[in-house]
């Protein structure tokens, strides 16, 4: 059988290099996103078996959950054996403006997880395996101004971690957060909007760092790579911060 992994955002950023660090680890993946020119461009890029599902998370329960039932109806040789809750949206407004904000972000960022989490879970119970990671944010746990629904939601995933490890721990099911610092992805790319202010502000994000740099997006995909590994088969319920010291900061730039 071959060891499965879904993955979801894996076109850009740090699912990008979370599908290279899993591949390489010798998993199969199932890589997800809106966009499938740009999952079909990862798939080209890793040297393993890989399936771009082509899924919009905020289109709710049913569609995730008849995705993945069928497609682990059609490959019954694959084991899926993990998931990686990754898609994820940052937007900043004042509390007041943000009520757009916490719609989109609450369907994407919370419960996409969910509910791709609750469409495998009954496969992992039933095999009495699964290793789930969700991405988090350090702002889950240490906030900035202006980022109420990104960074409420982001500790509500992490609770939802601890949470399932707990009721999971009886199947043999991991859950694990990585709560990253400032990576350096796409998910940045307002800033350019910004005028000629924009370099200075790379400058600074870098700087609030006490490592003194963002992260590269494999920075994540290493700590991802650690919980999936079957030889840390005793870690569950952790949220490691992979952040450059961020969190040990007052922050805001
Ligand atoms: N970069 C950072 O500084 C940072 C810090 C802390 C936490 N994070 C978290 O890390 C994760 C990855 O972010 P990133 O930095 O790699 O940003 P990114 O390059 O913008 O990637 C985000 C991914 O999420 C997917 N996505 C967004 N909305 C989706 C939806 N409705 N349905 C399905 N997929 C969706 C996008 O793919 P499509 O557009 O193809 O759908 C994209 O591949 C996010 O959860 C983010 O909150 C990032």
């Amino acid at each position: 059988m071959k060891e499965t992994v879904f993955l979801t955002g894996a076109g850009s950023g740090i699912g990008k290099a979370i599908a290279k660090k899993l591949s390489a680890d010798g998993y199969d993946l199932v890589l997800i996103g809106r966009r499938l020119n740009k999952l079909q461009e990862t798939a080209t890029e890793i040297n393993r078996p890989s399936e771009c599902l082509e899924l919009d998370l905020s289109l709710g329960s049913q569609i995730v959950t008849d995705t993945v039932k069928s497609w682990i109806q059609d490959h019954s040789e694959n084991q899926v054996i993990g998931l990686v809750n990754n898609a994820g949206q940052f937007l900043r407004s004042p509390f007041g403006d943000d009520q757009d904000d916490w719609d989109l972000l609450f369907q994407v960022n919370l419960m996409g997880p969910v509910n791709l989490t609750r469409a495998l879970w009954p496969h992992f119970q039933k095999n009495r395996e699964g290793r789930i990671v969700n991405i988090s944010s350090n702002l889950g746990q240490t906030p900035v101004a202006g980022t109420s629904a990104y960074s409420a939601l982001k500790a509500a995933l992490d609770n939802f971690t601890k949470c399932l490890a707990l009721e999971g721990g009886a199947f043999n099911i991991r859950v694990n957060s990585v709560a990253p610092g400032l990576v350096d992805t796409p998910i940045h790319d307002f800033h350019q909007k910004d005028d000629s202010g924009s370099l200075q502000l790379k400058a600074a994000l870098h700087g609030m760092h006490p490592l003194s740099r963002m992260g590269q997006a494999e920075d994540i995909a290493g700590a991802v790579s650690y919980f999936l590994n079957p030889n840390n088969s005793w870690t569950t319920g952790a949220i490691l911060n992979v952040d450059g010291g961020l969190s040990l900061t007052s922050k805001d730039p």
